[in-house]
C-alpha cells in the first residue's frame, strides 16, 4: 500500500462509511439495461459480482440474501469495516459471500473473472494511479459479456461543491478529530445556506442553494451525516472528472461507456428543441452530447455502466427487447373512470408525482392491472394477455389484434415511460418474489430485520432503501414468519405497556387494543405495498 492509501485506509477504520444498498448497483438492473440496449448480459440467478471498496458489503448482502444461487466478492483495505461486515455475514449465515481485505492496486487473476463487477464511491475518491488500477482491474476481471458499474463525481456541478469542500478545508485545517471535524462542517453549511441575501450577487446565492440542498440530503441521512460528511466532503482525496474524460479513461483500458443507469439522463430531456439542435451540431458522438448535457444541467455525480469495447451495443430501444422481462409499475390515472375503449389521452401518475400520458387501450388496461398487481413485477407476456382481455371486455377492438402487434405498442409505451423517469416503471429479469399482502404470517427478510435493529435505513427485495419510525422499527423485527396477527399484536401491547416503544412517537396518547390491531394491519399492508414482505 502507498502512503495515501495507507491514510485512507486508517480514515476508513476510524470512521467506517454509512454503507447501504445502491439499487442501481444490483445485477438485475444492470442486465436489463444491457438487454434493453441490445447486449447479452450474464444470467443474474447464477452470476457472480464483485464489489470493489465495498465498506462493510451493507450493498451486496441483500444481493446475495435474494439471489442465492449467485456469489458476491467484496474487497475494501479498510479492515475494520471488513470485519463488520464479516459479522453481520455470520449473523445471517449467508454463504455466497465473501468479504476480503484487499488493496484494489493488489488484485491478481487468483479471484478469477465476474459477471457484474461494482464500484461505487470509489473512483474520484481515489487517487489517479489508484483510479487507472481500478480501471485495468475492471478490465481484466470482467466476463466477456459482463457489465461495470462505476460511480463517480463530475465536473461542471463539482465546481461549486468543490469551492464548499474548499472552504470547509479551509476552516478545519487545524482540527484533527473527527467528529470537530465534522460539527465544524455542519455548522459552516448552515452558515452558507443561510448566507443567501437580496444583495447577495449570483455566486452567492448559487453557494447558498447548493448548501441549503446538501444540508437537506445530510438531515435525510440523521446520524451518519457525520461519516458522510468526513468521507463525501471532508476525505483527503476527492477529484471529480469530467464525462468526456472518464469515458476517454475507460477507453484507453478497452472499455467502452454503455450507458448511466438514470437512463432518462442520457436523453437530451427538459432541454429548448434550439438547444438540442445546437449542442448536437456541436457533437461528433454520443458522449459529447451527454458531455454538453451535464454542462448545461451542472451534473454532479454520475453511475456508468460500461462493458467491453467489442460489443456491439444498440442504442435506439426496441418492444421486442422486453421479451422476457417482468415488469413492476405503481401509477393511477388522474381521473376516473379510465376510457379503457377507445384512445382517449389518460394521465397517470406515480407517487413521486412525475406524469405519464398514455392513448393505447392496452397500455390503459396494462398499467390499471400493474396497479393492482404492485410491487409485483408481472411478465410481460402474461401483462399483454391480461391487459388485451380487460380492454377487449371494457370495449376496446382488441380481440382479434395479434398479440405481437399488441405487445409491440405496448412495450413502446412502457419503455417510454423508462425513458422519462426510472421511477415511472422497472423491468426485471430476475423479480424478487414480494408478497403484494401480508398473509397470516408476514415474512420480512431476515436482512431486513436485523438492519430495523440497528438503525432506522431498511433495504426493500427490489435492493431500494426505505426509512422507519421506530414503531415500524419494532413491527418488522417481529416478522419473521412464524408470528400471526395474535401472537404481533400481544408482542406489540407487551412492549408498548413496558415502554420498549410507542406506537406514534409524535402523541403521548396511547391507543386501545382494538386501534392498535387496526394500526398493525395498516402497517403491514403498507410493508407489503413497499415490497418488505416475502411471498
Ligand atoms: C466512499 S467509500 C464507499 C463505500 C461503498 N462502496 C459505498 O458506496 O457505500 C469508499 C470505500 O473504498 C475503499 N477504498 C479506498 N481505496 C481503496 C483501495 N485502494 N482498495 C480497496 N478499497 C479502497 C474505502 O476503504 C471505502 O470503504
Amino acid at each position: 500500500m502507498n502512503d495515501i492509501v495507507t491514510t485512507l485506509a486508517r480514515s476508513y477504520d476510524e470512521t467506517p462509511y454509512p454503507g447501504r444498498a445502491y439499487a442501481h448497483t444490483h445485477p438485475d438492473y444492470m442486465a436489463v439495461l444491457a438487454t434493453l440496449l441490445g447486449l447479452n448480459p450474464p444470467p443474474v440467478a447464477c452470476c457472480r459480482v464483485l464489489e470493489i471498496g465495498c465498506a462493510s458489503g451493507a450493498n451486496l448482502m441483500p444481493m446475495a440474501l435474494s439471489l442465492p444461487g449467485a456469489s458476491f466478492v467484496g474487497i475494501d483495505i479498510s479492515p475494520r469495516q471488513i470485519a463488520e461486515g464479516q459479522r453481520t455475514i455470520d449473523a445471517l449465515g449467508l454463504t455466497n459471500i465473501m468479504l476480503l481485505v484487499r488493496d484494489l492496486q493488489e488484485v491478481g487473476d487468483e479471484l478469477g473473472q465476474f459477471d457484474y463487477i461494482i464500484a461505487h464511491g470509489v473512483y474520484s475518491w481515489a487517487p489517479a494511479p489508484v483510479r487507472d488500477r481500478l480501471m485495468a482491474l475492471t478490465k481484466r476481471c470482467l466476463a466477456p459479456n459482463g457489465i461495470a458499474y462505476v460511480s463517480y463525481n463530475t465536473y461542471p456541478g463539482w465546481r461549486v461543491l468543490g469551492a464548499i469542500r474548499d472552504l470547509v478545508l479551509y476552516t478545519v485545517r487545524d482540527v484533527e478529530a473527527p467528529e470537530d471535524r465534522a460539527r465544524l462542517a455542519l455548522a459552516l453549511l448552515d452558515m452558507l445556506a443561510e448566507s443567501d441575501s437580496e444583495h447577495a450577487n449570483a455566486f452567492n446565492s448559487f453557494i447558498a442553494a447548493y448548501a441549503k440542498r446538501f444540508r437537506s440530503m445530510l438531515e435525510r441521512l440523521g446520524p451518519l451525516s457525520h461519516a458522510f460528511l468526513l468521507h463525501d466532503t471532508l476525505e483527503v482525496v476527492n477529484e471529480p472528472v469530467y464525462f468526456a474524460q472518464f469515458a476517454a479513461h475507460a477507453a484507453q483500458h478497452g472499455l467502452q461507456y454503455l450507458s448511466e443507469t438514470e437512463f432518462p439522463m442520457v436523453l437530451p430531456l427538459g432541454l429548448k428543441p434550439e438547444t438540442v439542435d445546437a449542442i448536437r451540431s456541436f457533437s461528433r458522438s454520443g458522449i459529447d452530447l451527454e458531455q454538453y448535457m451535464d454542462f448545461l444541467r451542472g451534473r454532479q455525480f454520475r453511475q456508468t455502466l460500461l462493458c467491453h469495447d467489442h460489443l456491439k451495443i444498440r442504442r435506439t430501444l426496441r418492444p421486442e427487447r422486453l421479451r422476457g422481462m417482468a415488469v413492476a409499475a405503481l401509477m393511477h390515472p388522474e381521473s376516473q373512470p379510465v376510457d379503457l375503449a377507445g384512445e382517449t389521452p389518460v394521465v397517470f401518475r406515480n407517487l413521486h408525482d412525475i406524469a405519464f400520458t398514455v392513448t393505447a387501450p392496452i397500455t390503459k388496461a396494462a398499467l390499471l392491472y400493474l396497479a393492482e398487481a404492485s410491487p409485483q413485477a408481472v411478465p410481460f407476456e402474461t401483462l399483454v394477455v391480461e391487459a388485451q382481455h380487460r380492454a377487449a371486455d371494457a370495449g376496446a377492438p382488441l380481440t382479434d389484434v395479434e398479440p405481437s402487434a399488441l405487445a409491440r405498442r405496448l412495450g413502446g409505451d412502457l419503455l417510454r415511460a423508462f425513458a422519462t423517469a426510472t421511477t415511472l416503471v422497472s423491468f426485471h429479469l430476475h423479480p424478487p418474489a414480494v408478497a403484494t399482502h401480508p398473509g397470516n404470517y408476514p415474512k420480512a427478510t431476515a436482512l431486513a430485520r436485523l438492519e430495523a435493529q440497528t438503525g432506522v435505513e431498511v433495504t426493500n427485495l427490489y435492493h431500494d432503501v426505505l426509512q422507519l419510525d421506530p414503531f415500524d422499527r419494532f413491527l418488522l423485527q417481529l416478522l419473521d414468519g412464524n408470528r400471526d396477527r395474535a401472537a404481533i399484536v400481544r408482542e406489540a401491547v407487551r412492549a408498548i405497556a413496558a415502554g420498549a416503544v410507542q406506537f406514534d412517537s409524535e402523541s403521548s396518547v396511547s391507543c386501545s387494543p382494538a386501534d392498535l390491531e387496526a394500526a398493525i394491519e395498516q402497517r403491514l399492508c403498507w410493508f407489503a405495498r413497499v415490497a418488505l414482505l416475502i411471498a
